[in-house]
């Protein structure tokens, strides 16, 4: 397939709105307490009686930062006192004891992601003591084959770090990095040189590590096209082999930290477009392809070639070529999707750790999905990683008629059509290069919880 994108400003502004990220579908909205420790076990059984046995994907969550960047919306805790992650970690390995035994021991461990926060967060030897703990309770593959990855603050690790992680099984890495100007970084709390970052990715090099991705953020305050185009120029100079660019919501409301930004310091709606233009043709000239949603790698990375064989898939981690895991997810806070449904462990570390205490899963919340839900997730994550879906493939999988079974949905599809997003025929969708940036404004079409007007509160789709 062509993995082209055209950047057209009118047209963005105008479908400008909020939406899901549809890392999962049904959306954490979704998600109740009526789904139990029983539901997760069941499943887990479930998972366990199909043939073939489906691999394993394995998340941990390490919420520990040493200090906080303002704009942060993800799931941490700053603390300078590193013995707090010594409860944490004696818990997590309590949880991966427990995990264990649900799941079959010939099941392969294919996928595995340490996130945060900052995984790196942690001692050389508590990185030893977990991937020991994981490996006892799990098959972790030893050939280098699995697609083994961290996220890393390069203000948290040195070589010697990225050597460890080497020899722990790790071959994929991603590096926070934001924004280089010395202006936003002050405004943002947060100074990371280009240096220590440069030194991170080609010890990962040198170390062999498979791929490596580098995160970037637009909107930040103080930004302007021309300052971030210097730190996209000084990225691309290190040659990561993929690249996310974030978009900025500004939420103070949602999240606290943010209210330590000043508001009259963030770009402008007009010059975060233009960046955001800027971005994208330059990542272009450079070599980089589009992936979908925030993601560009070159298309010689697997993410790329997956994309091209038709074999993407889209989880909590992001765009992904394991499609056919279960994903376990361990540590407070994080999502499992195993079978055909969804589970959310504990957020409060006190609560997490007590649940496990009493010997129990610390799982608190979930969702089932029944025909329609996995019908929808299909259709949904077709279009987010393919951008093109074809009616006779979900037709076949699913049993049903797409036409009919969609035809309000089809029929609200005129604007796109209209407007060149897309082109629809008896057959297929097909996402045009101007649709693509607007890929989740297409996808929340289908998505029945929105259109029953039961959404929740999301960032811009821009
Ligand atoms: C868990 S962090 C990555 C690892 C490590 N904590 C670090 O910052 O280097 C995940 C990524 O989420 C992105 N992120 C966090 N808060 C965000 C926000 N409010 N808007 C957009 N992206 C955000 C950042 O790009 C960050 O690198
Ligand atoms: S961006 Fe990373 S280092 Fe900064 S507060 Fe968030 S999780 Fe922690």
């Amino acid at each position: 397939m062509e993995q082209t994108l055209e950047f057209d400003s009118e047209l963005i502004r105008r479908y400008d709105t909020s939406g899901p990220r549809y890392t999962s579908y049904p959306t954490a909205v979704q998600f109740t307490e009526a789904f139990t420790e029983a539901d997760f076990k069941r499943w887990a059984a479930a998972t366990n009686a199909e043939r073939p046995k489906p691999p394993l994907s394995l998340y941990f969550h390490i919420p520990f930062c040493d200090t906080v960047c303002f704009y942060c919306a993800c799931n941490k805790i700053i603390t300078k006192n590193r013995k707090h992650a010594v409860p944490y970690l004696e818990h997590l390995f309590r949880e991966i004891a427990l995990q264990g035994e649900l799941f079959d021991a010939d099941r392969p461990v294919q996928q595995l992601h340490w996130g945060g926060g900052t995984p790196t967060f942690i001692s050389h030897e508590q990185m030893r003591d977990l991937m020991r703990a994981t490996g006892e309770h799990f098959r972790l593959l030893d050939d280098d084959s699995g697609e083994y990855s961290i996220e890393i603050d390069p203000r948290e690790a040195d070589a010697e770090t990225i050597a460890v992680l080497r020899e722990l099984g790790f071959n994929r890495i991603s590096l926070g990095v934001q924004d280089f100007d010395p202006t936003v970084q002050k405004a943002v709390n947060r100074i990371q040189s280009e240096e220590e970052t440069r030194a991170v990715l080609e010890a990962a090099r040198a170390e062999g590590f498979r791929s490596t991705s580098v995160d970037l953020i637009y909107g930040l305050p103080h930004q302007s096209v021309a300052s971030f185009a210097a730190t996209l120029d000084k990225v691309i100079d290190m040659d990561p082999a993929r690249l996310s660019v974030f978009n900025y919501a500004h939420l103070p409301e949602m999240f606290k930290t943010q209210r330590q930004i000043n508001a009259g310091e963030l770009p402008s709606s007009e010059e975060k477009l233009a960046i955001l233009g800027h971005t994208i043709e330059r990542l272009g000239q450079a070599g980089y392809v589009f992936i979908g949603m925030d993601h560009f790698a070159k298309p010689d990375d697997e993410l790329a070639v997956a994309q091209r064989n038709g074999t993407l898939y889209r989880n909590f981690q992001g765009y992904s070529t394991h499609a056919e895991c279960d994903l376990v997810a361990m540590g407070a806070t994080s999502i499992s999707m195993v079978g055909d449904s969804y589970s959310q462990n504990l957020k409060d570390l006190e609560e997490y750790a007590a649940r496990i205490d009493a010997g129990h899963l610390p799982v608190f919340r979930g969702v089932e999905l029944d025909a329609d839900d996995k019908l929808r997730r299909a259709v949904i994550t077709q279009l987010i990683c393919h951008f093109e879906l074809d009616f006779a493939a979900v037709e076949r999988d699913h049993g049903i008629d797409f036409r009919d079974y969609f035809a309000a949905e089809l029929e609200g599809m005129g604007d796109f059509v209209r407007d060149g997003l897309i082109e629809l025929d008896a057959a297929a969708i097909r996402v045009l290069p101007r649709g693509r940036l607007l890929i989740r404004n297409i996808c929340m079409q289908f998505d029945r919880y929105l259109r029953e007007s039961r959404g929740g509160r999301y960032s811009k789709v821009i």
